[in-house]
């Protein structure tokens, strides 16, 4: 049985970290343009900079909650693919080892010049002037709107192949990963966690609830039906 659980910040918000859309967004009264873009970077580097610097700084004081640590939980029955838009690393610290991030990690960052140039930024914040080897400027290695996600096929495969799908903690309003969401088709169970919802996508089940709420039985249910397969 393939199991497949695609997140996004809602399931980071019981760990203190804000989303980006809803009550309390990081979003909410700024515009994403001016923060999480190429040009944003290019026009004003140190406040973009500020911006990550400040929020690996609440990843740091953040841990994983209940929803994170039962997917993590659950790989101990049986192997769980996620695939997080989220930047944290809250599913690897609560144990997941098969996590794809698609829009990158901010614990890492990377030259402004060559993606592939990456350094652990596990305590230390990335300031204008730390270079990578080759000379260029350190950004966080994370994907601004208008740049590559990355993962997609790897993702795609995985949703593909799932016969279990959950969908949490993501208003699917972000390209292409909201359109994932139709490609799980030989799923026998299709589910999405979230306490509001715009549009269910067909064949979901949707579970109006808080993500440490309602992933936890779940997983406890997927795991009791592998273990009776
Ligand atoms: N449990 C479950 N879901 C929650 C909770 C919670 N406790 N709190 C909020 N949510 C839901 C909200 O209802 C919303 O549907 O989580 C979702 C968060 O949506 P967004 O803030 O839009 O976050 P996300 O979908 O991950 O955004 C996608 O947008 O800005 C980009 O790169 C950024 O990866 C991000 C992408």
């Amino acid at each position: 049985m393939k199991i497949v659980v695609l997140t996004g910040a809602g399931i980071s918000a019981e760990s203190g970290l804000p989303t980006f859309r809803g009550a309390g967004g990081l979003w909410n009264g700024v515009r994403a343009e001016t923060l999480a873009t190429p040009e944003a970077f290019a026009d004003n580097p140190q406040r973009v900079l500020d911006f990550y610097n400040f929020r690996r700084a609440m990843v740091r004081e953040a841990a994983p909650n209940a929803a994170h640590q039962a997917i993590a939980a659950l790989e101990r029955h049986h192997p769980v693919s996620v695939v997080t838009q989220n930047v944290d690393n809250l599913h690897e610290r609560a144990g997941s080892t098969d996590v794809l991030h698609v829009h990158g990690e901010i614990m890492l960052a990377r030259s402004s010049r060559n993606p592939g140039l990456k350094v652990p930024m596990q305590d230390q914040d990335i300031r204008l002037g730390d270079l990578a080897d080759d000379g260029a400027q350190l950004r966080p290695d994370v994907v601004w709107f208008g740049e590559a996600v990355r993962h997609i096929d790897e993702s795609l495969d995985r949703i593909r192949e799932a016969d279990r799908f959950l969908v949490v903690g993501t208003s699917l309003q972000v390209w292409p990963v909201a359109d994932w969401v139709h490609h799980a088709t030989r799923a026998g169970e299709r589910v999405i966690i979230a306490p509001e919802l715009r549009t269910c996508p067909d064949h979901f089940e949707w579970i109006c609830g808080t993500a440490c709420d309602e992933v936890p039985p779940i997983m406890s249910r997927w795991a009791r039906s592998a273990l009776a397969d």
